[in-house]
């Protein structure tokens, strides 16, 4: 697995308004839309392309399209915070859910939820999650998009911890993971510190 650190300085300056306290929802909406286009983009540097012609005013002009399918799955329900960014930038992408839910005390994840489009097997898949924190969440999203055929899986967050990445390496070695900033570990409830709270709560203002 390879991790991928994303030094944009417009990343860094949209993360630093996610983890300000101050930050009400509306602007945290705003901000993890942004965010979420320019990781996705760095995530999709290398799609495959093929080359095409179109006519400018002035003539003819060689051109690249994106070709192949794209699927996005957001982890419900933070990563739907996400989720517009990347399909403004593939808005033919197939979108697939998989709700999973930590418990409060145990931070162990359970799934409630899961509907993926057929045949992931010639997918590019972009699973997305702000936060990256035990890492069981993502190891279970992970677990059914193997499960699903996914051959070719990246990960978008926005918030990872060592832990989180550690874990997602043992079980899924051939992910590629794309965040901002790895931050320096997990308190005693297991969320992320200094990370940015409760993504979700914060998206939806239920804190
Ligand atoms: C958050 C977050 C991840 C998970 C990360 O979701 O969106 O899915 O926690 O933690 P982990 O790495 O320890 O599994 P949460 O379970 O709070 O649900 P929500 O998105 O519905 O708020
Ligand atoms: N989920 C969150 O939303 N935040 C954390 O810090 C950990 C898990």
């Amino acid at each position: 697995m390879s991790v991928h650190l994303v030094e944009h300085p417009l990343v860094h300056d949209a993360l630093a308004t996610l983890r300000d306290v101050s930050t009400p929802p509306p602007l945290f909406r705003r901000m993890a839309v942004r965010i979420s286009l320019m990781l996705a983009a760095e995530a999709t540097r290398d799609l495959p392309t093929r080359t095409d012609t179109v006519a400018t005013p002035l003539g003819p002009a060689g051109a690249r399209r994106v070709s192949g399918e794209v699927v996005v799955v957001p982890v419900l329900r933070a990563g739907l915070g996400m989720l517009d960014a990347v399909l403004e930038l593939i808005p033919t992408a197939r979108v697939g859910h998989i709700g999973l839910q930590r418990d409060e005390l145990t931070a162990v994840a359970s799934q409630y939820y899961s509907k993926l489009p057929a045949d992931l097997s010639r997918s590019f898949v972009l699973m997305i999650d702000p936060m990256l924190a035990t890492g069981g969440s993502a190891v279970a999203a992970l677990d059914l998009l193997r499960d699903a055929g996914a051959r070719e899986v990246r990960m978008i967050c926005i918030v990872a911890a060592p832990e989180g990445i550690a874990l997602v390496e043992r079980h899924h070695p051939g992910i590629r993971i794309y965040t901002p900033v790895i931050d320096s570990g997990l308190n005693g409830h297991k969320f992320i510190v200094p990370g940015l709270g409760d993504f979700g709560d914060r998206l939806y203002g239920t804190q």
